[in-house]
């Protein structure tokens, strides 16, 4: 018998600068919904990330290895554009709290506006993660201050790489 329908992908775009636990939330939470999750990672980033686009899809690869219906990809341009190229439906982002809102809110109907056929979908993380975003990991862990339980454990490991090299160097 054939597949009364074509399988749902959706997109969950981001910077990923680093992926934090917040992150996997979403990403594990949207691959019991969907067929397929895409982790889209923005290659192009405005300002100098601070892992590398090849660090960052290595990090996600691994932290989702055993997930087979998720992949792990980069793009650049426009997302709908690339949502369309890859038949995705759905476009995938994480709701931490009101502040969030507004900027989600208008990327949302841009898009919408855009490709009208491709829905975005909110979903809220877990309230321990709500507060957690790759900003904050970055000025706290730069700060000295404690990650554990925030970030998958192969991100503090870099960035204690990282900051190891750095220290070498000067
Ligand atoms: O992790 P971020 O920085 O919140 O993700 C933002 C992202 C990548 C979803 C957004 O910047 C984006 O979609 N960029 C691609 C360019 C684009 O389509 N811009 C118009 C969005 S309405």
């Amino acid at each position: 018998m054939s597949n009364p329908h074509p399988p749902r992908i959706a997109i969950y775009p981001g910077s990923f600068d680093p992926l934090t636990n917040g992150h996997v939330d979403i990403i594990e939470r949207g691959s019991r919904i969907f067929d397929q999750i895409i982790v889209a990672i923005l290659g192009n980033v405005e300002k100098t990330p601070l892992f590398s686009e090849a660090e960052r899809i290595g990090i996600l690869q691994h932290v989702f290895k055993d997930r087979v219906n998720v992949k792990v990809e980069t793009f650049s341009g426009l997302l709908v554009d690339y949502a369309q190229l890859k038949k995705a439906s759905v476009i995938v982002r994480g709701l931490r709290a009101v502040s969030d809102f507004e900027y989600e809110f208008q990327m949302a109907l841009m898009n919408r506006h855009l490709a009208p056929g491709i829905e975005t979908v909110f979903m809220m993380p877990a309230e321990q993660y709500t507060y957690i975003s790759s900003r904050l990991i970055k000025e706290v862990f730069t700060l000295g201050g404690e990650i554990t339980g925030l970030v998958p454990p192969i991100v503090e490991e870099q960035l204690r790489a990282k900051q190891a090299a750095k220290k070498k160097k000067s």
